[in-house]
């Protein structure tokens, strides 16, 4: 999960880094009111999880709480790189002497961390890698070791920070690596990260990436933090139901146990979707290895929640959890959306295969639902469940 920049530094604040002090609002009234609360020159920031805000028009000086009103206004709707702003941060501003780059990251390539510095900031560091990639350093991270105040020094003094604002560096790229580690980020980036005239060191900017598969270690900061926003609101209902669901703009919704099968999945229907019109998947949805009824019956609402799909292809192999386990939880399924007043409505085109799939498939022969149909291979069922959104 991308933060948004108020999110990074309230985290970087937390660790003791140095910010500048912050409000976040989304009326132009509240950034007055914000600038008036800080008190003194104010900057008025987009907030939006894209760089080149500054170069967009989204990041403005505001000498008085008047300016930061007009500011506000002019940003709020603004859109920067598709995305629309719906907030703007009110942060002191604070006098610049000089501009330095400074992030932590994963660096999967060598299977290890990274930390990058250079005494050049604010300008684009893509930029800056490419014209002029020796002014920035780059600092492996042994994962167990971490960084001390040695590998920060030695950090600052490969990035060129000078000298004296370096103690100050090793202290602010410490606490950093803190945030790094105990939020479990995979990058965390200051850009720009300056010093001013009385030689003050401060973070202005924070970009800070949390790494999903934690989140459950980290529930209470995940949960404050996630925007659903700009997420598809069927995406959203999914994860609440702990379903690994994609939406997709096809016809077709797919539901398969184990994300490979679901994968090849929508190839197959993608391939079979071309007879009939160029029918495509409407979804990824894989319910994993349990497939317990009411599993079944979360993903398939889900799945028909999107007015979009015009049939349902289930298709299950059979390994750990048997096909006769899985036809049991079809049938339940299907009497439950019925219990809950929301019955099935368009066809599902069943496909079992694996253990006890014979089994499997008499048990949905023997419940009879009318728009149930059972087809044994994975194309044939592919290219009925096509024909049946072409048609
Ligand atoms: N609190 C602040 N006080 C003074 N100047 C600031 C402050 N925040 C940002 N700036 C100035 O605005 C510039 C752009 O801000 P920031 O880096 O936060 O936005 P950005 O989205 O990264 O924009 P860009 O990609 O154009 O740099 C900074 O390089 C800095 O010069
Ligand atoms: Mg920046």
């Amino acid at each position: 999960m991308d933060l948004f920049e108020w999110q990074a530094k309230e985290l970087f604040g937390k660790y003791g880094v140095p910010v500048t002090r912050q409000v976040v609002v989304s009326t132009p009234a509240e950034a007055r009111a914000a600038a008036e609360q800080l008190g003194g020159p104010v900057m008025v920031k987009a907030q939006v999880k894209v760089g080149g805000r500054g170069k967009a028009g989204g990041v403005k000086f505001a000498p008085t709480p008047d300016d930061a009103e007009k500011h506000a206004q002019a940003i709020l709707g603004m859109q920067i790189k598709g995305l629309t702003v719906n907030t703007v941060l009110i942060s002191e501003a604070a006098d610049i002497g000089e501009e330095y780059y400074f992030s932590f990251l994963l660096d999967r390539a060598n299977r290890s961390y990274l930390a990058m510095c250079s005494a050049e900031g604010g300008m684009e560091i893509e930029q800056l890698a490419v014209e002029k990639p020796e002014a920035l350093a780059r600092v492996p991270i042994d994962p167990v070791a971490g960084v001390d105040e040695a590998k920060a020094l030695e950090i600052a003094e490969k990035g060129a920070l000078p000298e004296a604002i370096r103690s100050q560096a090793v202290d602010v790229i410490v606490k950093l690596w803190d945030v790094f580690t105990g939020e479990e980020a995979t990058l965390v980036e200051v850009n720009p990260l300056v010093q001013t005239p009385d030689g003050v060191v401060l973070a202005l900017d924070g970009k800070v990436t949390l790494d999903d598969n934690a989140d459950f270690r980290h529930t209470e900061v995940h949960d404050a933090y996630r925007d659903n926003s700009a997420t598809d609101p069927i995406e959203v209902e999914a994860k609440a139901k702990g379903l690994n669901y994609v939406k997709l703009d096809g016809a077709v919704g797919i539901i398969g146990n184990g994300a490979g099968l679901v994968m090849s999945t929508l190839d197959v229907v993608a391939y079979a979707g071309e007879r009939f019109g160029g029918v495509r998947p409407a979804n990824f949805l894989d319910i994993g290895g349990g497939a317990s009824a009411e599993v079944m019956a979360n993903g398939l609402e889900i799945v028909l929640s999107d007015p979009a799909v015009r049939s349902v292809f289930v298709n299950v192999f059979g390994g750990i959890t048997e096909c006769d386990a899985v036809a049991n939880g079809i049938v339940s399924a299907l009497q439950l959306l019925e219990s809950r007043g929301d019955p099935l409505s368009r066809p599902l085109v069943v496909r079992l295969d694996g253990n006890n799939a014979e089994e499997g498939r008499r048990i949905l022969t023997e419940a009879g639902h009318p728009l149930v149909q059972q087809v044994d291979t994975m194309d044939g069922a592919a290219q009925r469940a096509a024909e049946l959104a072409g048609a």
